[in-house]
């Protein structure tokens, strides 16, 4: 590996070099032929609002996520909301979700009537602490919604057993975890597959993103994929009879056209991200001040974000920046902690390994077209920086 000074050049300039922390038009130079054409056939048909691209995209995710049904929607706070209202929210009812998360998987639970019910992460993971959740279910227990964080699974299994056979709910949030798996009982399980709904987010930056916001539902129960495509229409499947009070929530077809060319590329760039991250672990490991969020055992990550713990972590982050790094803090200030949630009364204190990563954490650039020259020369000004 080359030392910081290497990376110079002949006027001693480092700084010349620039690795942001995601670079679509990287991305798009690749793909750009492919999508062109494809957005082309959208506007020549003139069908903006699920035309077939849609339904051609519903099934090619439904194929990837090993589920039964996969129903499009406008965005992943969708896919969450959607996901919430099939559970009929009576007051009182309470769901359990991790305070260490994107806004939108307890704000849907908000907006769907439930009441949020914080518990703590695991704190070499950072993913929901299962035994929080065994602590936390009682009989007000109606579902909990575990985060694949940074493209990790949450532990299915274990949530799996602690439900049982009760009525209690499990929405898998996989906004970031698109094509992550995990083994359990000798078998891999896609994201999304094993709870009662699974929820994707094609926000642009996202393993799979497209060229404006996006979601989807994914399950394995055809009456729940039913009533999805009821709600996202206004709660009705022929025109101007509604069944219940639903909402619009339609994906374009001009992002379906795009996500399906995007989609054929998953793969490749799921392996140079888990390839990209290993590099990191090996440069990492023995830097002094840095800790790697571990990956669980069975679990194969798919690295939407390369994530460390760092000592002096807003330092290291101008550090980077000036050494023209991008970087990203994913999440600052944990939800529990949020103003809008004060009226659910948690204290500073109460959640403290969520507490304490929110300080802490630092993704790093990860995204498949990075270099191993990039990589190495992130890692070094992290090295360097605690030298
Ligand atoms: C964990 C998590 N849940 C939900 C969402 C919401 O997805 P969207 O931005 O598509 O509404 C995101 C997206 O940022 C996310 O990261």
């Amino acid at each position: 590996m080359k030392t910081l000074e290497e990376y110079a050049d002949a006027e001693g300039r480092e700084t010349a070099r620039q690795v942001p922390l995601l670079d679509l038009r990287a991305q798009y130079r690749q793909i750009e032929s492919e999508v062109r054409k494809a957005i082309d056939s959208v506007i020549e048909r003139q069908q903006f609002i699920m035309g077939p691209e849609v339904l051609e995209l519903e099934n090619v995710i439904a194929k990837l996520c090993e589920t039964n049904f996969a129903v499009a929607c406008a965005s992943g706070t969708d896919a969450l909301l959607l996901s919430l209202k099939l559970l009929d929210m009576k007051p009182g009812d309470e769901v359990i979700t991790t305070p260490f998360t994107f806004f939108a998987t307890a704000g849907a639970i908000h907006n769907s009537g439930g009441k949020v019910v914080f518990v703590d992460v695991d704190p070499e993971t950072l993913l929901i602490d299962v035994s929080q959740v065994e602590d936390a279910v009682g009989r007000n227990t109606r579902a909990i919604v575990p985060v694949h964080l940074y493209g990790q699974m949450a532990a299915m299994d274990e949530l799996l057993r602690v439900i049982g056979e009760s009525e209690i709910r499990i929405v898998e949030d996989a906004a970031q975890a698109i094509g992550a798996r995990r083994m359990i009982d000798g078998q891999w399980k896609m994201a999304g597959s094993m709870g009662t709904t699974g929820v994707l987010s094609f926000f642009p930056s996202k393993n799979l993103g497209g060229w404006g916001d996006g979601g989807m539902v994914v399950t394995q129960e055809e009456s729940l994929a039913k009533r999805l495509r009821k709600l996202r229409t206004h709660g009705g499947m022929k025109r101007y009879y509604h069944e219940e009070v639903g909402t619009n929530s339609r994906l374009d077809s001009i992002q379906a056209a795009v996500l399906k060319v995007k989609v054929g590329y998953l793969d490749a760039w799921l392996d140079a991200r888990r390839y990209n991250a290993a590099l990191y672990d090996e440069m990492l490991v023995n830097v002094e001040g840095v800790t790697i969020c571990r990956t669980d055992a069975g679990n194969e990550h798919s690295f939407h974000q390369y994530t460390i713990r760092a000592e002096r972590r807003d330092d290291l982050e101008n550090f980077l920046k000036e050494k023209g790094i991008g970087t990203g803090v994913y999440f600052p200030i944990p939800l529990h902690l949020q103003t809008c949630f004060a009226y659910l009364g948690y204290e500073k204190g109460q959640l403290p390994v969520a507490e304490a990563a929110a300080a802490e954490v630092l993704s790093l650039p990860v995204y498949p077209e990075l270099s191993v020259d990039d990589i190495e020369y992130v890692a070094e000004c992290v090295a360097s920086f605690y030298r």
